[in-house]
């Protein structure tokens, strides 16, 4: 095999750190942005093309006709296929070709040409596996036991924001900019303005927390690894806040491209039976409007922060939790890269 150069590798795994970790399973957006007609969008620094058959399974596929490359989300929706504009070609849901009108029999027909991401739905967000040459077929479609569990209602914001993905995991890992960005909100103005943290390893990832202070602020961020990525975490509420104690958040980011992402924020509290609906309908009348308001503190830090704002850092003991979980981040992209060298799917 020919050795692969070093600068190669390293190319490739900063790529994969700037446009997402493959290998896992990802969101992609709400369900209702998907109806059935083709929709064009950019996940993972890739065109691609969501479409619902008409049977109401979702399709992910790249935005490009095998033929001469037309975009496919200019397709005309024929119920199990998208016929494209161009030529007429038609591919199915699987990313085989039905049918090369124009010639007949062609021998493009039955062979799959179009790369297909599979796809999950599950309370109304699309999910896509996102897997290298060497993992087409999915890993089990696990998510956190907050956005399963029978014992939590979890209610989802999404944002599409103009920041690098990694930075809004650097935000969610970094408890105390709760004491300080958002100080003056309704939920995270008490508590110590200084503190020291520790580091917990867990099955799937790490805890990163405050030391001698809990449930009094945004207190501890926990990082999340099973195939799926995310960070919870947990801000105390007032008794005026309603039922369910800690408000929890789930967040959950897939890179647009390598400085825009999708964000999923699944703001959850523990109750169940008829709470909740209370639950609910407190979020929706009076919460969420706060919630967004917080949001926009972390958007507009976020997105102005330049691409390059990690290469000029002075990083304190606060930073140790989002140290970590980049470490982990960059080793697994260099996993990922050494075995695609490995079984040589990189030249
Ligand atoms: S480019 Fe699509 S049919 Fe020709
Ligand atoms: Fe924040």
């Amino acid at each position: 095999m020919a050795r692969v150069p070093r600068m190669r590798i390293d190319e490739v795994a900063q790529k994969i750190l700037a446009t997402g970790i493959r290998n896992r399973w990802y969101g992609v957006c709400p369900s209702d942005l998907v109806e059935e007609g083709p929709l064009a969008l950019k996940r993972w620094g890739e065109d691609l093309v969501a479409w619902r058959d008409t049977a109401g399974n979702v399709h992910l596929q790249e935005d490009r006709c095998p033929h001469r490359a037309a975009p496919m989300s200019l397709a005309r929706h024929d119920g199990d296929r998208l016929t494209c504009i161009y030529h007429g070609v038609e591919i199915l849901g699987d990313g085989v070709v039905a049918s090369v009108p124009g010639v007949p029999g062609s021998k493009l027909e039955g062979r799959c040409l179009v790369r297909t991401y599979p796809t999950k739905e599950f309370k109304g967000v699309i999910f896509a596996w996102y897997g290298d040459e060497l993992h087409q077929d999915p890993a089990p479609f696990e998510l956190p036991e907050r956005l399963v569990s029978d014992e939590y209602e979890a209610i989802l914001s999404y944002g599409e924001w103009r920041t690098p993905y990694r930075y809004m995991i650097d935000n969610n890992m970094d408890p105390m900019h709760g004491a300080y960005l958002h100080a003056v909100s309704h939920s995270m103005a008490k508590g110590a303005k200084e503190a020291e943290f520790e580091v917990i390893e867990t099955n799937h990832g790490l805890r990163f927390q405050k030391k001698g202070q809990e449930s009094i602020n945004f207190d501890w961020s926990e990082w999340y690894d099973n195939g799926f990525q995310s960070v919870c975490l947990e801000i105390p509420y007032p008794s005026t806040g309603g039922p369910g104690g800690n408000f929890g958040i789930v967040f959950h980011i897939t890179p647009i491209d390598d400085v825009t992402s999708a964000c999923f924020f699944w703001r959850h509290r523990k109750v169940s039976g008829w709470v909740k609906d209370v639950w609910r309908f407190l979020y929706k009348n009076r919460l969420e409007e706060r919630h967004w308001h917080v949001l926009e503190q972390d958007r507009l830090v976020a997105e102005r922060m330049k691409p390059d704002a990690d290469e000029h850092e002075h990083l304190y003991e606060h930073d140790l939790g989002l140290t970590q979980v980049r470490k982990l981040l960059a080793e697994e992209a260099e996993t990922q890269v050494k075995a695609l060298q490995e079984a040589g799917h990189l030249n």
